[in-house]
């Protein structure tokens, strides 16, 4: 997928990315969706398997399009979701996308019919502890 303006085409990739998964174990297909800083959009859904702990989320498979296609920064988030309850990332997720932006980065968090609210990274992860701790 490539460039877009508002957060409209971010989350039809996450809902898009949600119809995709590999969910068979959990019947809870998950699909994300970042933005990264050239605009690009790069998604993923949920891939489990038969060892149940060594599934992953749907945001790790979009983190790793992200790096695979060379970026480095998130500007945007969508993730969606079945359920009544909202479908937030997992807190592993939540550090998996604090490595590649702030406390500032808009999170969607989307249902199949679309979004259903949106909130920040430091909503979701405060205090949070990142790469530049480490310097
Ligand atoms: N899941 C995600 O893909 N992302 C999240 O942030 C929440 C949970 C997946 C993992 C598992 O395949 C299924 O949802 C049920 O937990």
């Amino acid at each position: 997928m490539t460039e877009g303006e508002g957060p409209e085409d971010l989350i039809a990739a996450a809902i898009a990315a949600m119809d995709k998964a590999y969910a068979p174990y959990s019947q809870f297909p998950v699909g994300a969706a970042l933005r990264g800083a050239s605009g690009t959009i790069y998604s993923g859904c949920n891939v489990e398997n038969a060892a149940y702990p060594q599934g992953w989320c749907a945001e790790v498979s979009a983190i790793s399009a992200m790096v695979m296609a060379g970026e480095d920064r998130i500007r945007e988030v969508a993730v969606a979701g079945k359920g009544e309850a909202l479908v937030t990332p997992c807190g592993g997720c939540r550090q998996g996308l604090r490595e590649f932006a702030g406390e500032d980065l808009v999170i969607h968090i989307c249902g199949p019919e679309g979004l259903r609210r949106t909130v920040t990274l430091g909503e979701l992860l405060p205090l949070s502890f990142g790469p530049e701790n480490l310097t």
